[in-house]
């Protein structure tokens, strides 16, 4: 059976679509892509329908990493269509277990602070790059690389 994740963020056009193609690449180069199902959305729908922000893009695509995910919205059918939920900020986390809440269905997601599977950073928080410089970039990727590697391995135990 396929594990299938779904990271979400705000808009869908920075952070989840990083992790998205992260973890994207780092299943294709061990041969795992066909054990997964890998999407993102965001809390919010003002970019649906847009690729990923173009300082996200090019930030990723300088350490190899092609983001070429859709924006969307998260809707109530991921629950059910997804097995883990990593969301990047407690804004997030407290948006998705609202949307959980909110219908009177039984979940089997887990839904979890991507950063949990980090091992080389104490933040609990991918922190919003899209208001500030390109430092905030690479800071998202340098986080994601690391949440997604310890995310691989936890798959492995
Ligand atoms: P993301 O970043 O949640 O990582 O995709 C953001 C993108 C857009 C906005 C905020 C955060 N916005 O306010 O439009």
């Amino acid at each position: 059976m396929k594990s299938r994740i779904l990271f979400v963020c705000l808009g869908n056009i920075c952070r989840s679509p990083a992790a998205e193609a992260i973890f994207l690449g780092k299943i294709q180069k061990r041969g795992l892509l066909k054990d997964f199902e890998v999407d993102s959305a965001g809390t919010g729908a003002w970019h649906v329908g847009k690729l990923a922000d173009s300082r996200m893009r090019d930030s990723a695509l300088e350490r190899g990493i092609e983001i070429r995910s859709i924006a969307r919205k998260i809707k109530l059918s991921d629950f059910l269509d997804f097995d883990l939920i990593l969301t990047m900020d407690n804004d997030n986390l407290h948006a998705v277990n609202q949307l959980a809440c909110s219908q009177d269905l039984d979940y089997n997601v887990k839904i979890e602070p991507i950063l949990s599977y980090a091992k080389r950073t104490k933040l609990l928080e991918v922190p919003d790059p899209y208001y500030g410089g390109s430092k905030g970039f690479e800071k998202v990727l340098d986080l994601l690389d690391d949440a997604c590697e310890g995310l691989l391995e936890s798959f492995k135990k």
